[in-house]
């Protein structure tokens, strides 16, 4: 691992409207709410924190995280049940990629049961809230380190 590792955090469509959109569902945290979570979660490693309503730009952050970090955890939101470009982004990375959601899609519509990224997602948390995040982000670290002690051949 790097001394300073870089994690990327992504955000997908209409989490910027977090805190204010459906808080019943997703809570009051804002979105810098949420980045300050993470930040603390992700104890001295760098946190590129983004968030897009646009999906290319999703996927140029995503290749871009091929080089710049050592994981990566996304909340694609929508883009999830969607995205086969996002899913074949992901899947050109070699670092660990945690999905997170703020709600639990398993226990909602039936359209948000399935996940194109969950197919290049090492693991999936949801259901917590801001929490999620936090989560997330030891996990995916975690999954860095693990991976740079014992690098695959
Ligand atoms: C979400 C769940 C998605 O189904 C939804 O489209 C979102 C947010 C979540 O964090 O719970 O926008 O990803």
């Amino acid at each position: 691992m790097p001394e300073t590792p870089v994690l990327y955090v992504l955000n997908g469509p209409n989490l910027n409207l977090l805190g204010v959109r459906e808080p019943h569902i997703y809570g009051r945290d804002t979105l810098a709410d949420v980045q300050a979570l993470c930040e603390t979660a992700a104890e001295g490693a760098t946190v590129v924190f983004r968030q897009s309503n646009h999906e290319g730009e999703l996927v140029d952050w995503i290749q871009e995280a091929r080089t710049e970090a050592v994981a990566l955890v996304i909340n694609p939101a929508a883009y999830s049940h969607t995205s086969i470009a996002l899913l074949d982004a992901l899947k050109a990375l070699t670092i660990p990629v945690v999905e997170c959601h703020l709600s639990n899609p398993g226990a909602r519509e039936e359209f948000r049961r399935h996940s194109y990224v969950s197919l290049a997602a090492a693991g999936i948390v949801s259901g917590f809230g801001a929490h999620s995040y936090e989560l997330a982000v030891k996990a995916a670290l975690r999954l860095a380190r693990e991976r740079s002690a014992s690098p695959a051949r």
